[in-house]
């Protein structure tokens, strides 16, 4: 066993590779949940609730079990008893997925049941036919940013933090900007819609899904079921998109109730239309900035609020606030994450949680900060870089916004920008840029991972990671190589699957800086295994590793990756229309280990970023309180026709200090993209859009109120 020279001198992690299995894809070889082959497959159809709040009075399965191919109709009465008072991988229990517990529909979209039938086919027929009697009782979705029953939530970072005294503060500043900001209900939509198959084996439970993390499914089917998590296996190895919504879900939860019941393997999936309700949203928000600054544009208050909408099941909270504890300190700064509790499906974690909606706020108030003090809105956040974490004052592990900015400014043009609005045209076309700061959390949580030397000379890695499309199997592929010094083509890299061992989810853009961390450890080990010469035997040689310590050893800091994004729109006054013609985002997001995949996740995150400034949206209808034209022709996500060229590029960030560098990079290509578009639109216009899409209807009645 030896590692050639001339293949270490080769650092594959910086090169572009392509998908290592981007061949499976394209030709339809890769399988994805729904498409696995199982024999006795029998296939299970959700009937969600048609009220918006009540209990179920009656559930007529008699006459519905007597229809062809239909094998079992589950219903609270009937199915498995749960166990939801325990704390997951992602913390308090959250009893969404306990379905068929009891009479109770907390909203519209509820599931109430669950038919399985010999075919799909005859599972829907059966579900369709299936009589619900529900005894309706008042429900309210209605959402508004001051609506007395909202009440600070922490979720995966406190409610409210404050320092210093902002009245006084902000009745000292020059100038101030107070404003409201609005987003709507967004849904994740991937292109894979959700899909589980649960069966036993030898008394072991194994579900074939799709999803963000093997090791989260198990451990919530395990609590949920009280099983031993050693009993069950999780196996997801290829996942068309999940976005934040490819957790567990009332669909696996569902399957394997089923599956026991009736022992023999059982599919359930969902159809586009009930991923409005099933698959989890985001939260609409309403948020208030108040900036105060100096006469040098130097801000002397922060305040930031956001108030989102959660259901009665789960207090999820959108913390749109956040994002302005890393980006910018005043003397005095005040931020808060308030939910009000509503007669809706419960929202969950999409596309940069928080940092998403509340960059718009933040990112458009210091834009119109900066439109008042007559600084150019570059200027103005440079003047505003802080030295250490605004709220925590822990010092930052790298910060590298202000070389985004001017790397961005030269590349787009920035410095030729009339900064006036509403004086550019191209005929009927009236043209604006806008600029906005980026910034996503950098964590990592402890892995385990598997390295073999094998036999033959290769290597395999094997890891609970998920690759959702980001390109994390080929990424990992480049970082083991290095780690062993060989070439990438000498390393297949395994993922997907609980048994090789717990790893973090692809999550919180988390997955390739934690999963890296813990093959690079078992590659280190292996190599200090491996004597040059010898023989290896024929099951190979296995070292695993466990970064529990390592990352509780990482130095406390604040670790954030960071961008600056340029857009430049085209509006059309006489239609609403607004069009972006080119976009520029340039991060600072720790070393990049793909720059073919990395560019991607960039330019994709940017894309969202797009279809959140213009399109996404989610309207839900009072009176029966579900969202109205639950389908893609009704929701629209951006797609080519409305994505011009994009370009991303990075600079420099490199941290010394950190054991691997690498950064996430799946969020923050969506960070501050509505906002560079709002305050292109206002460039473009001389109007401001504080709510999102911005939509024609809002663009050919901006000025009015309505
Ligand atoms: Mo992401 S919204 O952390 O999957």
């Amino acid at each position: 066993m030896t590692t050639t020279a001339q293949e270490a001198a080769v650092r594959a992690v910086g090169t572009g590779h392509v998908r290592v299995e981007g061949r499976d894809k394209v030709t339809g070889a890769a399988r994805y949940a729904g498409d696995i082959p199982f024999t006795e497959l029998a296939y299970g159809w959700l009937v969600l609730s048609t009220v918006a709040r009540g209990r179920i009075r009656d559930i007529a399965s008699g006459p519905v079990l007597e229809m062809p191919g239909v094998v079992a109709v589950l219903d609270h009465r009937n199915a498995a008893r749960l166990e939801t008072d325990y704390v997951g991988m992602l913390g308090r229990p959250d009893p969404t997925c306990a379905v068929f517990q009891h009479d109770a529909v907390p909203h519209v979209g509820w599931p109430v049941a669950l038919v399985v039938a010999q075919t799909p086919e005859q599972a829907r027929e059966a579900a369709e036919a299936l009589v619900v009697e529900y005894e309706p009782l008042p429900h309210d979705i209605e959402f508004t940013g001051d609506h007395p029953d909202a009440h600070p939530v922490d979720g995966h970072m406190p409610g409210v933090t404050d320092k210093g005294d902002l009245e006084a503060e902000l009745a000292a500043s020059a100038t101030v900007v107070d404003e409201e900001y609005t987003t709507p209900e967004e849904h994740h939509h991937p292109m894979e819609p959700h899909a589980a198959t649960a069966r036993w084996e030898d008394g072991r439970l194994e579900v074939v899904d799709s999803n963000q993390g093997t090791t989260w499914v198990v451990g919530e089917l395990a609590s949920l079921f009280s099983l031993d998590p050693a009993s069950v296996r999780v196996r997801s190895e290829h996942v068309g998109g999940g976005f934040g919504s490819k957790g567990v879900r009332a669909h696996q939860v569902a399957a394997v109730m089923a599956a026991t019941i009736l022992q023999r393997p059982v599919r359930v999936a969902l159809t586009r239309s009930q991923m409005f309700a099933l698959a989890g949203h985001r939260s609409p928000t309403v948020q208030r900035v108040r900036l105060g600054a100096d006469t040098e544009g130097r801000l002397r208050a922060l305040d930031h609020r956001s108030v989102s909408r959660t259901s009665t099941v789960y207090e999820f909270v959108e913390p749109s606030a956040g994002v302005a504890r890393v980006l910018y300190d005043a003397v005095a700064h005040h931020t808060e994450n308030r939910v009000v509790r509503r007669d809706v499906p419960s929202p969950t974690y999409m596309r940069g949680p928080g940092e998403a909606p509340g960059s718009f706020a933040l990112e458009s108030a210091l834009d119109e900060l900066a439109e008042k003090c007559g600084i150019d809105p570059i200027e103005l956040r440079l003047r505003n870089e802080p030295d250490k974490g605004p709220v925590s004052g822990l010092p930052f592990a790298t910060r590298n916004l202000r070389a985004c900015f001017e790397e961005g400014a030269r590349r787009f043009g920035w410095a030729q920008r009339d900064p006036r609005p509403g004086v550019r045209r191209d005929g009927r076309w009236l043209l604006g840029t806008g600029t906005a700061a980026a910034s996503f959390p950098a964590g990592a949580a402890p892995s385990t991972a598997a390295v073999t030397a094998e036999a033959d000379g290769r290597f395999t890695v094997r890891i609970a990671a998920a690759d959702i499309g980001t390109g994390a199997r080929t990424a990992l592929t480049l970082v083991a190589a290095d780690a062993l010094g060989v070439a990438p083509e000498r390393v297949t890299v395994r993922i997907g699957d609980s048994e090789f061992g717990s790893a973090m989810i692809a999550g919180g853009s988390m997955g390739t800086r934690s999963w890296s961390m813990a093959v690079i450890a078992a590659a280190r080990d292996l190599l200090e295994r491996l004597v040059p010469g010898m023989a290896i035997p024929a099951e190979g040689i296995t070292v695993r590793s466990d970064t529990t310590a390592q990352i509780a050893a990482l130095a406390n800091m604040e670790r954030h990756s960071y961008g600056a994004q340029f857009a430049e729109v085209a509006v059309d006054p006489a239609t609403g229309e607004v069009r972006v013609r080119r976009m520029l985002g340039i991060f600072a997001a720790g070393r990049i280990v793909n720059p073919l995949t990395a560019h991607g996740q960039f330019t994709g995150g940017m894309a969202w970023g797009i279809s959140m400034a213009l399109h996404e949206e989610s309207v839900r209808d009072p009176a029966f309180g579900g969202p109205v034209g639950a389908d893609l022709a009704g929701y629209h996500v951006a797609t080519n026709a409305d994505v011009p060229r994009i370009e991303a590029d990075w600079v420099d960030d490199t941290d010394p200090h950190d054991p691997v560098g690498i950064k996430g990079i799946g969020e923050v290509g969506i960070v501050g993209v509505a906002a560079a578009i709002a305050n292109a639109v206002w460039h473009a216009t001389g109007v401001r859009h504080r709510s999102l899409p911005i939509r024609p209807s809002r663009v050919l009645t901006a000025g009015s109120d309505a």
